[in-house]
């Protein structure tokens, strides 16, 4: 089944780009709605989704936050910031609450997946994995992050990631300290402005041969 010519997705990878400036124009519903659905298929680890996207359109937080993201003005001209919190632990109540969500889903007997449960506990809770529990999470994040990206470019939409933002701030500002998920990342979504010169500028890549290797 082909839904998109491979020349059309590459024409728009390439048509996308870090957004300097964008226009105060706003996303429609529809197509915000969409790219919501887009986020939430985000593929992650086991499955396990360890993170929360909270979008910001509220003028008077985006306001907050600029000061705290290096005064990019992306934050406040965007038509929704989207920041990505991953989890901050990883614990058995978590787990099980994706496995309550997987057997309601699918219609599965528990014991059924008495053992993946298991598999996924002895990794991400009693493991070494554990240790690592919010790095780990903070990658589950980036994929989702890379997702939104590449949905909003299909479907003609702006966005510019940002890392350029103080994460501690924008916990105090979201309400996030006391919450079990803490800001990796954000990414600005809108429509670029015909100002931006950036987005005339050639896309800088390595060549080929130096980042894909065929064993
Ligand atoms: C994780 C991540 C964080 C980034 N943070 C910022 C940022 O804070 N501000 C900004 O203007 N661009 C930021 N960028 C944009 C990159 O500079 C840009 O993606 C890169 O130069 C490649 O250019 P292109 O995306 O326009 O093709 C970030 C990109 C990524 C992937």
């Amino acid at each position: 089944m082909t839904t998109l010519s491979g020349n059309h997705l590459i024409e728009q990878l390439q048509w996308r780009y870090a957004v300097k400036k964008f226009e105060t124009l706003k996303i429609s519903a529809q197509d915000w709605k969409v790219l919501e659905d887009a986020l939430i298929l985000s593929p992650s680890s086991y499955g396990l989704q360890p993170w929360k996207f909270i979008v910001v359109t509220n003028s008077g937080v985006k306001k907050q936050l600029r000061p705290v993201s290096w005064g990019q003005s992306q934050i406040e001209d965007c038509s929704q910031l989207v920041v990505f919190a991953a989890r901050k632990t990883m614990d058995e109540a978590y787990v099980q609450k994706f496995i309550n969500r997987i057997v309601d889903v699918r219609k599965i007997d528990p014991a059924s997946i008495e053992f993946y449960k298991n598999m996924i506990l002895g990794d991400v809770v009693k493991g070494e994995r554990n240790k690592i529990a919010h790095e780990w999470a903070t990658r589950q994040c980036y994929i989702a992050i890379g997702n939104l990206m590449t949905a909003a470019a299909v479907l003609g939409i702006d966005t510019c990631p940002l890392e350029g933002i103080e994460p501690p701030k924008y916990d105090e500002i979201l309400g996030l300290k006391n919450s079990e998920y803490a800001t990796v990342v954000a990414c600005a979504v809108g429509y670029r402005s015909a100002e931006d010169k950036y987005a005339s500028a050639p896309k800088v890549r390595f060549e080929k041969k130096d980042v894909i290797q065929e064993v």
